[in-house]
């Protein structure tokens, strides 16, 4: 079943995605080489707390740490652990966050520069296919129309299959899963007041990745590097709007 928000639960859900859109936002400049990935997990939770609100992956299935960050070939869902980041790193920073138990979910694909032009192409097309997603996703369309937007913005890139977009609200995962590659079962309709994370994972060469059910790491077979951007997006009649959107974000300019 698709939850349909009320008007008191988006208001806390919009708290709640400037809280998540400012906490990444704060955490990107502090992202540098030398830095390790449990220290952005303790800086991350720091800045959520002191804005009122919870980290949702903290024990989420049993998740020991407050963000997933995934480093080059990891995918998504990786734990922070105590490898210094270096030059060339492509690190990938998902968040949920619980305001008043609203959660938005986000994730960004920081760049330690300089990285290769390939990797460069890989976070800026995984990010363009995101924003098609979300272009897509307006009252009357269908989930299937979300999934065909964003494959159809790969731009010869692979997509990882295992994982999927998915409804955000009082749940981390709720209804319905928008894959990133389209299935035609995916016919539910779109209705204003739902909220839909929305969040390609594509990567250079093969998309076969570990994965085994239960368990968190997650990474390319043949150690090509993967990109992550995600956005909680509330549908509405007209334009979505992009509840995790970042300050320095101006998703309207862009001409896709
Ligand atoms: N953005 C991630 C997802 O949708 C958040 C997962 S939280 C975790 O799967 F605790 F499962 F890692
Ligand atoms: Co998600």
């Amino acid at each position: 079943m698709i939850t349909i928000k009320s008007d008191s639960d988006v208001e806390l859900m919009r708290k709640s995605g400037k809280i998540c859109a400012d906490t990444l936002s704060y955490l990107v400049p502090l992202c540098q080489p030398g830095i390790t990935g449990l220290q952005i997990d303790k800086w991350a939770e720091e800045f959520i707390n002191d804005h009122g609100a919870t980290a949702s992956c903290k024990n989420y299935k049993g998740f020991p740490a407050n963000l997933c960050l995934s480093v080059n070939s990891g995918a998504v869902h990786n734990i922070p652990n105590n490898e210094p980041f270096k030059l060339g790193d492509c690190l990938k920073l998902d968040l949920v966050v619980d305001y008043n138990g609203l959660k938005t979910d986000s994730a960004i694909t920081v760049l330690l520069e300089p990285v290769k032009p390939e990797v460069r192409m890989l976070s800026e097309t995984t990010y363009k296919a995101m924003l098609a997603g979300v272009e897509a996703a307006k009252e009357g369309q269908k989930v299937l129309d979300i999934s065909k937007a964003i494959f159809g913005a790969r731009n010869g890139l692979s997509v990882i299959a295992e994982f999927c977009g998915h409804g955000v609200g009082r749940n981390i995962h709720e209804s319905p899963q928008i894959s990133n590659i389209p299935r035609d079962k995916d016919t539910s309709l779109l209705v204003s007041s739902m909220v839909v994370a929305i969040e390609p994972i594509f990567c250079l060469g093969d998309p076969n990745i570990y994965y085994k059910e239960g368990t968190w790491p997650t990474y390319t077979l043949d150690g090509n590097f993967v990109a992550h951007w995600e956005h909680s997006v509330l549908i509405t009649k007209d334009r979505p709007e992009i509840l995790t959107l970042r300050r320095d974000e101006q998703w309207q300019l862009l001409k896709i």
